[in-house]
């Protein structure tokens, strides 16, 4: 009996790293990300190249973009200073809270609160251009 308890342990386990492992790839979560970048960021952010003009600095291209680097966009000092590569992983601290994250930074966003849709709406942006 114990044994047969310790296969099911065994078979849960796996199936949760299978879960963890669909859950990095980016794939199903392409159309919830464009929705929640629209309801969330679409207000203050473009991810249309080149286009200017917003309240917040535009995304395309931000993966792997120096923080506050865009030219002609007048970030705060927080974000000037900050010195970060952006990627997926603080991307996502940035928006759970970012008063949080960077004290001082201009934008003025609470938080998102679902790390599903954390997740879903960095996705997108790594198809941003
Ligand atoms: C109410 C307006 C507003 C909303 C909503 C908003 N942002 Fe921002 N965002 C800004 C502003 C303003 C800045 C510049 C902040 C600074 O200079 O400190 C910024 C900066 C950023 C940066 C840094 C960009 C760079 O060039 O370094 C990222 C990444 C970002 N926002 C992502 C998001 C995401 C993702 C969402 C939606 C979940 C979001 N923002 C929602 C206004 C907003």
């Amino acid at each position: 009996m114990f044994t047969a308890l310790r296969f099911s342990l065994f078979g849960l386990l796996t199936f949760t790293l299978a879960q963890a492992a669909v859950a990095a790839d980016c794939a199903p979560v392409q159309k919830r990300g464009a929705e929640v970048f629209a309801n969330e960021c679409g207000v203050c952010h473009s991810v249309s190249k080149g286009m200017a003009g917003m309240m917040g600095p535009n995304l395309a291209g931000v993966v792997g973009r120096k923080s506050g680097s865009l030219e002609g966009f007048n970030y705060s000092q927080a974000m000037r200073s900050k010195n970060i590569d952006w990627q997926a992983e603080n991307i996502e601290q940035l928006i759970t809270q970012p008063q949080a994250y960077m004290p001082g930074t201009y934008m003025p966003y609470m938080g998102l609160a679902s790390a599903d849709d954390r997740q879903a709406v960095v996705c997108y942006l790594k198809e941003q251009h």
